[in-house]
């Protein structure tokens, strides 16, 4: 008989959030009346095994989630997250984006058991351009460019090496799937959602603690 293959989710929550410029770090900041990381916490607990979270050092926050203090970076939060867990896969996701709907997180985790290595993204849908000097310096091929989200997902294994890999050459990435290619993991792109975006500006702020109404009124609905 083989035993079922267990999921955790990694929530690295243990960043300052100083481009949010609220004084508190990002993960804390409420949306009509919840907690960045608490939305994280409830959207992703009903479909894993566990959910593991990183906070601040001297941080604490009242949630049944397992936690751990994070590190100085992204990258060595979800390190610690990592070697916290025994789970055959790890789905890491940001706390700065909160509106994570169940058929993402379905979606990425049926890929990740056949891909290994998965993150959900979204084709882009504005020219994009690369600047010089402020200035339009040339036009990039937006059909072959996608804009990379949260959930990524991975055999826990191979994401582990991808760290340890990394960590001793003094590598740094700006999320798991960069560093999972990096060390050779040919990374699926699943389809992510455009309500995924991820909170970093004031403006940002604003357009997520308008549209939480409307998404906590819909999950009413649906319960
Ligand atoms: O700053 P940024 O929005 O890129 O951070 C992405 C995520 O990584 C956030 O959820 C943040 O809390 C987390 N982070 C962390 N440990 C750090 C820095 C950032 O867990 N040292």
């Amino acid at each position: 008989m083989t035993t079922p293959l267990k999921f955790a989710a990694l929530i690295p929550a243990a960043g300052s959030g100083s481009r949010l410029g609220f004084g508190i770090p990002k993960a804390f900041v409420e949306l009509h009346g919840k907690t960045l990381l608490q939305r994280a916490i409830e959207n992703l607990s009903p479909l894993v095994d566990e959910v593991v979270i990183a906070l601040p050092e001297g941080q604490d926050f009242d949630t049944s989630a397992r936690k751990i203090v994070g590190g100085s970076t992204r990258q060595d939060s979800v390190f610690r997250l990592l070697q916290a867990t025994e789970a055959d896969f790890v789905l890491i996701h940001d706390a700065a984006r909160p509106f994570l709907g169940q058929k993402v997180i379905e979606r990425i985790k049926s890929r990740v058991v056949q891909s290994g290595a998965v993150t959900a993204a979204l084709p882009a849908t504005d020219t994009l351009v690369h600047t010089s000097g402020g200035f339009w310096g040339y036009l990039v091929d937006r059909s072959k460019t996608w804009a990379v989200q949260t959930p990524q997902a991975f055999r826990k294994n191979l994401i582990l090496d991808a760290h340890l890999k990394a960590l001793q050459e003094g590598f740094d990435a700006t999320d798991d799937a960069g560093l999972a290619n990096k060390y050779g993991a040919n990374v699926e792109l699943v389809l992510g959602d455009a309500k995924l975006f991820k909170v970093t500006t004031p403006a940002d702020f604003e357009l997520a603690e308008a549209f939480a109404q409307l998404w906590d009124r819909k999950k009413e609905d649906q319960a």
